[in-house]
């Protein structure tokens, strides 16, 4: 989603030790306190396996190895892997080689581990120690697991505000993982319209590779997001911000070809710096994956930029043209066969953009199918934001009846991209929702760590302009059973096999890095009935 006002709609309103390696015996125990200089982006983890983690850090092992330099030595790290925080009890070691052809980060797949298993880690360059970092396995393939917490987040824009929502999940203390799904980096200019809360570095649009790893390097320095990476693993996905705004395959609303170059550099050199500076697992430039916590739960994280048609205006007939994408066939093909062929009884999709139409009017197709066809309009209505899979009716249709087809039951779409909260059943037909169409899915959307939304955006007080919108919305989209359009903050998602829950923690202000963030609302799909319920109380922490 855009973050000015002016673009498409109001509701989107030590380098010495190179070639030597020391074995993890070598590792003074005792050294556990961060080496800022050398280690100054932190430690993180990600993308959990039963026997396996991702390990993450970037060195700096001379002053000029800068972020995006491409200059310094070639040096060696070491790594290791214990089951308690004092490192009493190594239980995985090793050594990488990094340098200035990877921007000095490090990525580490750490093997051999446990499942369901809390691990403690850190990395060595010379003398230097990183922060250790607490990360945990998933559980075993076929383990009747009880309980999933993961936190969900999207949107993480640095001019816009302070990611006291980071330094919220990880003080909670008791998540398996967290969920970023896009927009974690933005690639814009600095000033954010002369009202930025903390300038972007560089200061201008990122463009070139030294671009985009000076602007991850901003992001992995701040203090609440390097605490949230060093607490718990991440499974992230991109959404358009991490390359330009509103990404297709072929380009970018914010891509200018004239003066900004060929897009598919720009787009290689994103995703590049994307993964030297995430702990995901990418095979080549593929970031769809899937990963599986027992008998309990299934996670697809999709790549909805990589391989899309180009958006269509809004109103625009084309949204339903079946020769358009959000997913491209390989993924699409991929996801189905996971979801009808899982062996997991909730079947998690990570999703950067919403499912759940969000239409205006809501006319039957009987009063619309004529309308639109004279018109030219969509003929599932006329989507309000064709950035979305409301843009792209023929993935959606086609999702929605495999779904429906093969009786797949607890599927649940986790979204962000929008800045603002949504809980919603997903018909199948929204148009005949719910006398006529049953859902067969739900949803739930995070609101933004910062990016803004309505109220900042149209400089309207919280809870005015945008109460309207939302009573509107929910009006004329009855399966949308939740709608705030204002607040900012991260929300926390727990897995049973009872049901689904979801709550929204809110920020106070996004402008201070020490605000509070507060409970809000909660919504649950109970398993098998593919419907949000609003419930009264936040899941215990
Ligand atoms: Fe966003």
């Amino acid at each position: 989603m855009e973050q000015t006002y002016d673009r498409r709609s109001v509701l989107r309103a030590g380098a010495a030790t190179a070639g030597v390696v020391l074995g993890a015996a070598a590792l003074p125990a005792t050294a556990t306190a961060a080496d800022e200089p050398v280690f100054a982006h932190g430690v993180a983890s990600g993308d959990p396996l039963p026997d396996a983690v991702l390990l993450w850090t970037r060195v700096t092992p001379t002053p000029d190895a800068t972020p995006g330099s491409g200059v310094g030595p070639t040096v060696n790290v070491l790594w290791e892997v214990a089951a308690d925080p004092a490192f009493a009890t190594i239980v995985a070691s090793g050594s990488v080689t990094t340098g200035p052809g990877r921007d000095h980060t490090v990525k580490v797949d750490a093997t051999g581990l446990n499942p369901a298993t809390t691990y403690h880690y850190r990395f060595r360059l010379d003398g230097a120690v990183s922060a250790t970092g607490t990360t945990r396995t998933a559980p075993g393939l076929s383990a009747a697991v009880t309980r999933l917490r993961f936190g969900v987040v999207s949107c993480s824009n640095v001019p816009a505000g302070h990611f006291a929502a980071y330094r919220y999940l990880a003080e909670r203390g008791d998540l398996d993982a967290v969920l970023h799904l896009g927009d974690y980096i933005y690639e814009y200019a600095g000033d954010f319209n002369g009202e930025a809360v903390r300038p972007h570095d560089p200061p201008h649009e990122i463009l070139t590779l030294a671009d985009y790893r000076r602007r991850h390097a901003q992001y992995k320095s701040d203090e609440h997001l390097r605490r949230l990476h060093a607490t718990v693993p991440f499974i992230a996905t991109w959404d358009d911000h991490e390359v330009a705004n509103d990404a297709w395959s072929g380009g970018a609303e914010n891509h200018t070809p004239g003066t900004e170059g060929d897009y598919a550099t720009r787009k290689a050199v994103a995703h590049q710096a994307y993964f030297e500076w995430m702990p995901v697992r990418n095979e080549a430039d593929r970031i769809y994956r899937r990963l599986r916590f027992g008998l309990l739960a299934e996670l697809s994280m999709l790549d909805l930029r990589s391989y899309r048609s180009q958006q269509v205006g809004v109103g625009d007939g084309a949204a339903d043209d079946p020769n358009r994408t959000l997913t491209g066939a390989e993924q699409m093909a991929w996801l189905e066969n996971g979801l009808v062929t899982s062996g997991a009884q909730w079947k998690l999709v990570g999703t950067s953009v919403m499912v759940a139409p969000l239409q205006l009017p809501p006319l039957s197709p009987d009063l619309l199918g004529p309308l639109a066809e004279l018109l030219g309009l969509p003929s599932e209505g006329i989507s309000i934001n064709p950035d979305q899979w409301d843009g792209y009716a023929a993935d959606r249709r086609r999702l929605l009846a495999t779904l429906a087809n093969n009786g797949v039951r607890d599927t649940v779409f986790l979204t962000g991209d929008i800045h603002s909260s949504w809980a919603s059943d997903v018909p199948r037909d929204a148009g005949l929702y719910p006398l006529l169409s049953k859902s067969v899915a739900t949803e739930f959307v995070c609101t933004s760590v910062t990016s803004d939304n309505i109220d900042d955006i149209v400089g309207a007080p919280p809870r005015t302009t945008s109460v309207l919108l939302e009573t509107a919305v929910q009006a004329l989209n009855r399966h949308i059973r939740y709608c705030e359009l204002d607040s900012h903050g991260a929300s926390v998602l727990e897995v049973t096999p009872a049901g689904a829950q979801m709550d929204w923690y809110y920020l106070a202000n996004k402008a201070d890095p020490a605000s509070a963030l507060t409970w809000a609302r909660s919504f649950r799909t109970r398993a098998g009935t593919q419907q949000v319920r609003s419930v009264g109380t936040p899941i215990a922490p």
